[in-house]
């Protein structure tokens, strides 16, 4: 059987589609391109409405291609999955596997099944109150770097879903309650990715910092956690991603200044500059306290780089809201943020919140933001030029221009650096190697390096 996953949305499914691409290749499936697979995946993300749109226009394309080919048929997974569930069966007749987030661990052994029983349809949709453990599918090749990690890194989930219900966010309902997993669980899996050669591990879930607020951790908190995994012989570089402001410990802070090879890195997202609009999100945070844990990072930690996500247009957001939105990114300076206007999405609390601000005036707002954003990026980026660091090796640059090859990959702070390398360095793979560079230039979202020494 030929397959082929599509992945749209967050890093949780980048993580879920590749841990089912090799859940398949090791039983024997191979990869194949859109067009000739006899299994068409679509891992799919509901957050934004426009995400969502995308599911169903890859959806009439797959109707379409599949009229010639009657044997072929599609699994849609994910949160788009969770929220029409059979509902998408009964649609689309070629869909013959609908799977959530907690289906997933069921889905490869479902889709052997399928592929011997043509006319069966499945559905794997039931939240469980567990965290559902899948099966150690490490023997096929990992994705390529450009849509999943690098070979040198991976993502190991820690947890599964939200308890946090923002008011905008649809993400509770469609990745269900909270379940933390067993720390010997999350800790053996970081060991075999170590074994395998592994440098950089980034812990992930919807919330990592409330992670053992279930019982699923066995009593043990996300610092503690932290402080394990970085202990593990041969990690040279631990993230984790995504955090709630409301629920980061001071233990965790303190973790930047106390674990060597923690990235300088965050990603905390605040939402909006507005103490108003984070009260009617349901954020349980004022702008104070998260000036406050900036503050407290930057003891920790005085390098570093802090990254967000911010919502324009959020009900009732006015242009002063707005403006405190403004200020507050001038203050903290985040490196990087994604930015998005509100959506409403059905059944989450804000949908019935007004008055709705207008698109045109969401969409002014969204570029005004994101004008100041590249302003303050490319500060940032400018002020890095003439220092040096290592970059962990991801592969061959996607632009390649005169002599040599352009290799990519990252600082510590999650930056982007590119290398030019001399052609003596084409022959074997640097991919996974650490390169020490010296930052020459600054580009818009990335940075350029010049080779300083042997790559290791
Ligand atoms: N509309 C716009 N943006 C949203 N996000 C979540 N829900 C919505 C919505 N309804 C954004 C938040 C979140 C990110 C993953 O997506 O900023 O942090
Ligand atoms: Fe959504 Fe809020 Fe949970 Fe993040 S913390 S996933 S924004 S409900």
């Amino acid at each position: 059987m030929r397959f082929h996953i599509v992945t749209f949305g967050c890093q949780m499914n980048v993580h879920d589609s590749d841990w089912l691409s090799r859940a398949l290749l090791a039983r024997g499936w191979t990869p194949a391109s859109e067009q000739e697979a006899d299994l068409v995946v679509l891992n799919t993300c509901s957050v934004r409405e426009k995400p969502e749109q995308k599911v169903h226009s890859a959806l009439g394309r797959l109707g379409t291609a599949f009229r010639n080919r009657p044997r072929s048929f599609a699994a849609v997974g994910g949160c788009v999955a969770q929220q029409l569930g059979t509902e998408l069966l009964r649609k689309y007749p070629f869909v013959r596997l609908v799977f959530g987030s907690d289906g997933i661990a069921e889905a490869p052994n479902a889709l052997e099944r399928l592929a011997q029983e043509p006319g069966t349809q499945l559905a794997l949709l039931d939240f469980l109150k567990k965290y559902p453990e899948r099966e150690a599918a490490w023997d096929g090749p990992a994705s390529s770097y450009q849509d999943g990690p690098g070979p040198a890194q991976c993502f190991v989930n820690i947890m599964q879903g939200c308890d946090n219900f923002c008011a905008y966010c649809i993400v509770p309902y469609t990745r269900g309650r909270q379940k933390s997993r067993h720390p010997d669980a999350v800790l053996a899996e970081c060991r075999r990715q170590l074994e395998r050669g592994v440098r950089e591990i980034t812990l992930l879930g919807q919330n990592v910092n409330s992670y053992g607020q279930d019982p699923g951790g066995a009593g043990m908190n996300f610092a503690e956690l932290l402080h394990k995994v970085a202990a593990l012989p041969g990690l040279e570089r631990l993230r984790f991603t995504t955090s709630h402001p409301k629920d980061i410990a001071p233990e965790v802070v303190r973790a930047f200044g106390e674990l060597s090879n923690l990235c300088p890195h965050l990603h905390l997202p605040l939402q909006s500059g507005s103490d108003a609009v984070l009260r009617r999100m349901g954020r349980k945070y004022d702008t104070e306290r998260y000036l406050g844990i900036v503050e407290s990072l930057r003891q920790a930690r005085p390098d570093i780089a802090l990254g967000t996500d911010l919502i324009v247009g959020f009900p009732g957001e006015t242009e002063e809201d707005f403006l405190a939105t403004l200020e507050i990114m001038r203050e903290v300076r985040f490196e990087s943020s994604f930015s998005f206007k509100y959506s409403d999405r059905p059944g989450v609390a804000a949908v019935n919140m007004t008055p709705k601000v207008t698109p045109e005036v969401a969409s002014d707002r969204l570029a005004r933001l994101q004008e100041l954003q590249n302003v303050i990026t490319s500060e940032a980026l400018e002020s890095r030029v003439g220092t040096r660091c290592d970059v962990l090796l991801d592969g061959p640059s996607k632009v390649q221009s005169g002599d040599g090859m352009h290799w990519r990959g990252r600082d510590p702070a999650g930056r982007v650096v590119n290398v030019p390398l001399s052609t003596d360095w084409n022959e074997k793979s640097l991919a996974g190697k650490m390169l020490p560079v010296r930052v020459v230039e600054a580009k818009k979202h990335s940075l350029r390096g010049e080779y300083l020494g042997e790559p290791w």
